[in-house]
């Protein structure tokens, strides 16, 4: 069995998480802080996003120095201890390695602006005249993927924000200098890797305009991508730890191999197909209701196909750069509390190590903002500005924000329901979503019905029944689009998992698997209605796992 199969995840965006010394934005020290509230969850490892040197244009995504901590969140005397505290609670730190591009402030990037070559072929610079980019790529945060610079004549590549310049991998020096990155955070005892849209690293061999959409075919799952993966872990050794890539509009075969053992590339993959269902035509920016059948077969595809591949899913909703789940695919008013549990179950009893998001375990809602004003996020900022120049009214701008933004995720962490949600003694980075009265850390850990006490459930369920981590999984047909049901089985035991996403009943007609209306087969061990209920209706959001032995 590999170690982590079993294992559960919690991610933590720092700047949002804990203030201790009441500058608004929080730090490692906050972490730490909160290490037995993890505990207490239950979760096994702790993966941080970017604390590194950054000037924060993307949030710590633009990194300036990748050995080292950004002042605003503490020191690397900080960074130990936490080390070592989590460590004594058995919990390990995960860390964000930001490897397909490095911040402009990089001093490598400087070395390069300066003119000189070594470092010019860290990163992808190419001749063309000014004014017409090498070719018609879009950046992933609007605007061209090109930027000009004038003392160089030439152009530089940013898949992501002008800031963010991409590093070129064909580049022999640019592989060691990263991998001795990852030596650096191994000696200090860090137990695992996130890596940053890790799939896009690999650029192609020829430039050229893509005439039927944004550049991405080009550069995603590129030509040497397995090829680097390979030879970063078995360099640093890192196939010891739990390592997730991110994985940008991937496939599942490409999937496959980044995750099967065989392969010796990374433990699990993020991919996001699951959250694109309510982005009209694949646009993240145009509002539609999420297509529910659409949300099913892309889940059986990738549950079922990952298991024949013999690879394995990071299984998730959220993150820092989704809204949030209950907002999105459950509701935010009546049934708040059974769709967060329900949409717990659906991802934590699939196939796949399960990530949770700072906060979701709370049942933490979007931040519905109502102006700009209140809006960080430089991808937000800019499609703000782009939507008006499609033809949105601000109106309209706001709405789409209201739903896609990012910030959505980064509101501060709410522990309780003191002044700015006890995130802070000072003034907040970002406003506080004003549900903290009621939706907060301190209620739901008193409340033995929460969604906390839910979460900590389905991650002890984990530990104790094999055939959650190890069994595998099946979709099962239900005849109604919003009612997902699968089956786990590991040869002993077998689960069935019901959700419904409908917001109104539902009537199981046929299920394919009639033993869970069968009392004396199966016993029901998680419901989220108190009482189970009437076996043939599915109540609003309603939930229910079965289990059955041989
Ligand atoms: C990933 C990160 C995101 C960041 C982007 C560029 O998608 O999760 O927050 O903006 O990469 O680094
Ligand atoms: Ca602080």
């Amino acid at each position: 069995m590999e170690r982590f199969h079993q294992k559960v995840v919690y991610q933590i965006y720092p700047k949002s998480f804990c203030d201790t010394n009441g500058d608004g934005i929080g730090d490692l020290n906050g972490v730490t802080e909160k290490l037995d509230y993890l505990k207490e969850l239950g979760v096994d490892e702790i993966w941080l996003t970017p604390f590194f040197c950054s000037p924060q244009r993307d949030n710590g995504y633009d990194v300036a120095d990748y050995e080292s901590v950004d002042p605003m969140f503490g020191t690397m005397e900080d960074f130990d201890r936490l080390v070592t505290e989590a460590d004594k609670r058995g919990m390990g730190i995960m860390l964000d390695m930001v490897f397909n591009h490095t911040s402009t402030a990089h001093r490598w990037f400087q070395k390069a602006l300066q003119g000189d070559p070594e470092y010019m072929n860290y990163y992808i610079f190419r001749d063309a005249p000014a004014h017409t980019p090498p070719t018609n790529w879009v950046s992933k945060f609007g605007g061209s993927a090109w930027e000009y610079v004038p003392s160089l004549k030439k152009w530089y590549l940013h898949l992501f924000d002008v800031t963010q310049a991409d590093l070129n991998w064909e580049n022999p020096r640019v592989r060691e200098e990263l991998k001795n990155v990852i030596g650096f955070w191994k000696q200090k005892g860090v137990k695992g890797f996130r890596f940053d849209v890790v799939n896009l690293i690999s650029k192609p061999e020829v430039w050229e305009d893509d005439t039927q959409g944004d550049g991405r075919r080009f550069y995603t799952d590129g030509p040497h991508i397995h090829e680097y993966l390979k030879e970063l872990t078995r360099d640093t050794g890192i196939d010891e730890m739990i390592t997730v890539g991110e994985m940008s509009s991937t496939s599942l075969d490409n999937c496959i191999r980044y995750s099967n053992p065989r392969e010796k590339e990374l433990s699990m993959c993020f991919s996001f197909h699951h959250l694109k269902v309510d982005y009209k035509d694949g646009q993240k920016w145009v509002l539609t209701e999420p297509d529910y059948a659409e949300l099913k077969r892309l889940f059986r595809t990738w549950q079922e196909g990952m298991e024949r591949g013999g690879g394995w899913n990071a299984v998730f909703w959220c993150n820092h750069d989704q809204p949030r789940i209950v907002s999105r695919f459950g509701d935010e008013g009546t049934y708040w509390k059974e769709s967060a549990k329900m949409l717990a179950t659906a991802i934590h009893l699939m196939r796949g190590t399960p990530y949770i998001f700072q906060g979701e375990e709370l049942g933490m809602t979007n931040a519905g903002f109502q102006e700009i004003a209140s809006y960080r996020d430089v991808e937000s900022l800019n499609y703000y500005r782009i939507l008006q120049e499609e033809g949105k009214t601000e109106e309209e701008a706001l709405t789409i924000l209201g739903a896609r933004s990012r910030d959505n995720g980064r509101t501060p962490m709410q522990w309780n329901a003191g002044p700015h949600a006890g995130f802070t003694q000072g003034e907040p980075w970002i406003s506080v979503t004003d549900n903290y009265e009621t939706i907060n850390a301190e209620a739901e850990r008193r409340d033995p019905d929460s969604i906390f006490h839910y979460y900590q459930k389905l991650i002890a369920l984990r530990k104790q029944l094999p055939v959650i981590a190890e069994g595998g999984i099946r979709f099962l047909e239900t005849g109604m689009p919003d009612v997902m049901a699968y089956v786990r089985e590991d040869g002993t035991d077998t689960l069935l998992v019901v959700c419904s996403f409908a917001g109104e009943e539902r009537i199981v007609t046929s299920m394919g698997e009639t033993w869970a209306e069968d009392p004396e087969a199966a016993e029901m061990i998680l419901a989220n209605y108190g009482d189970g209920g009437e076996s043939s209706v599915l109540r609003p959001f309603e939930t229910r796992v079965y289990r059955k032995m041989k």
